[in-house]
């Protein structure tokens, strides 16, 4: 049986697409009011702005392309069993080649009905105010938001729970409850967290950190786990 790798992901993996991180600086959290657009109330009070955010993401998305970071976890796939769990809304490492991915935090390319979330839709171009789902209620992104429910974090911390090898990549561990997963590892297994700035780590048994960005510290892991060199 393959050993089980997972690998929690943050925004930094998506850095190197050219895409921005959210607390770096010069992040999106520096540009928007977390409250304004990624919240139920910045909903209720302005659906045209938090749509038009989205929408800009989208367009950026889709002219953004997955970096060998993504590439090179999908190799790894070679020889683990791999799942990633991201905390990311985009489709890099569906595009970068990895098969078992779980979106904590929704997908941007997905879009759903405002008041029934099992009606999800594929959504390459914008939303605007005024188009419904179906049922005749406002679509919005699929995407959660601050203060909402996160359906796939029992999900994930079973998949955590059962690993044999953790990595962490690009996040800086502070929104729940994503960041609180690393707590669910096994005690003996090998963790490591690639992150190219200095941050406080988990206080979790037997963490490496690999001080580099995405794409040097995924190939220093590969050349480690897939021959051991
Ligand atoms: N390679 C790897 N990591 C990088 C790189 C890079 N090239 N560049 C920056 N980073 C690191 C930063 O040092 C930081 O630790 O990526 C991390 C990004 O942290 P955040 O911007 O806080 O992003 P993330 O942890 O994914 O945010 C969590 O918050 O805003 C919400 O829902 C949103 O999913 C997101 C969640």
């Amino acid at each position: 049986m393959k050993q089980k790798i997972t690998v929690l992901t943050g925004a930094g993996i998506s850095a190197e697409s050219g895409i921005k991180t959210f607390r770096d600086s010069g992040g999106l959290w520096e540009e928007h009011r977390i409250e304004d657009v990624a919240s139920p109330e910045g909903w209720a009070r302005n659906k045209e702005l938090v749509l038009n955010f989205y929408n800009q993401r989208r367009k950026q998305l889709l002219e953004s392309k997955p970096n060998r970071a993504h590439f090179r976890l999908a190799d790894l796939e070679e020889k683990f069993d791999v799942t990633i769990v991201t905390q990311n809304v985009y489709d890099l490492h569906e595009r970068g080649g990895s098969t078992n991915i779980v979106h904590l935090h929704g997908e941007l390319l997905k879009m759903r009905s405002s008041l029934d979330g099992s009606l999800v839709y594929d959504c390459t171009t914008d939303i605007h105010v005024g188009d419904k789902c179906p049922k005749g209620s406002q679509l919005r992104p699929n995407i959660v938001w601050f203060g909402e429910a996160v359906p796939e974090i029992e999900n994930a911390i079973e998949i955590v729970r059962q690993s044999d090898i953790l990595i962490v990549i690009g996040t800086s561990l502070v929104v729940y409850p994503a960041a609180g997963l690393v707590n669910y590892t096994r005690y003996e297994i090998p963790k490591w967290l690639i992150d190219p700035n200095d941050m406080p780590l988990p206080r979790i048994p037997n963490l490496k950190f690999v001080n580099e960005k995405a794409t040097v510290g995924v190939d220093y892991l590969i050349n480690i786990l897939l021959y051991n060199v």
